[in-house]
């Protein structure tokens, strides 16, 4: 399919979305999130990227000294993100409608990056995982929360039988790990299971460049 084509699917799946998003979602998910801060171990005035950040449901998890930039292709997942920069009185969060398959940063620019349920959300994840080495600094942290095909034979299975319904729905039930870190020459450093019954892995790669 065509990346513009896919790029309109994704907006339009999270323009309908967004009302109900942290609803839906924020119990289930949120176990994972304060894993994946801690695994970040941000340090006094680093400057964070959040790729596909979403409503910004992590935000109230950050430490109030760092720096942080949030990208989301969905304006209307932005909105409510800055709606909760207002609540929460946040003066170091900075948030940019774009596309994280072709970010508008120079190599280099960031501490550390997080994804946390978005690399299986988005149409083109090795585009995403390579930008996200190429603009975070040598020996910076890129920090990954999110679902793939399980090693169990049959849960496998199951995740391939239902992946066309999922895709369609704007996510993908059955992408493999291992392969696609390999892909884009990253090692997990740590990797671990988290959330209801172990069904999504963190992981935390050392950006090796
Ligand atoms: C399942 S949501 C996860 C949101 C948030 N990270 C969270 O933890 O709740 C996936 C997000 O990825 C965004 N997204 C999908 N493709 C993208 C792309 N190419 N560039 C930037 N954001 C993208 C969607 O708009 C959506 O907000």
């Amino acid at each position: 399919m065509d990346r513009a084509l896919e790029k309109r699917q994704v907006k339009r799946a999270y323009k309908f979305y967004a009302p109900a998003y942290d609803f839906v979602f924020d119990w289930i998910f949120h176990p994972g999130r304060e894993q994946a801060m801690r695994l970040l171990d941000i340090k006094r005035n680093d400057h964070v990227l959040e790729v596909g950040i979403g409503t910004g449901l992590n935000l109230p998890l950050y430490p109030t000294h760092c720096h942080i930039t949030g990208i989301d292709l969905s304006e209307e997942m932005l909105e409510k993100a800055q709606d909760k920069i207002i609540e929460l009185g946040l003066n170091s969060v900075t948030l940019k409608v774009m596309d994280a398959t072709v970010m508008d940063f120079g190599d280099s620019e960031f501490d550390s990056a997080v994804a946390t349920y978005t690399i299986s959300a988005v149409p083109d994840p090795v585009g995403v995982l390579r930008e996200m080495r190429r603009v975070v600094k040598p020996g910076g942290s890129i920090v990954l929360l999110n679902h793939f095909r399980s090693d169990r034979r049959v849960v496998g299975r199951l995740e391939d039988l239902v992946s066309p319904v999922c895709t369609r729905l704007g996510w993908k039930s059955n992408l493999p790990f291992e392969p696609l870190l390999k892909q884009v020459g990253l090692i997990p450093d740590i990797s671990t299971k988290v959330n209801l019954f172990n069904g999504w892995r963190l992981i935390k790669c050392v950006n090796r460049k």
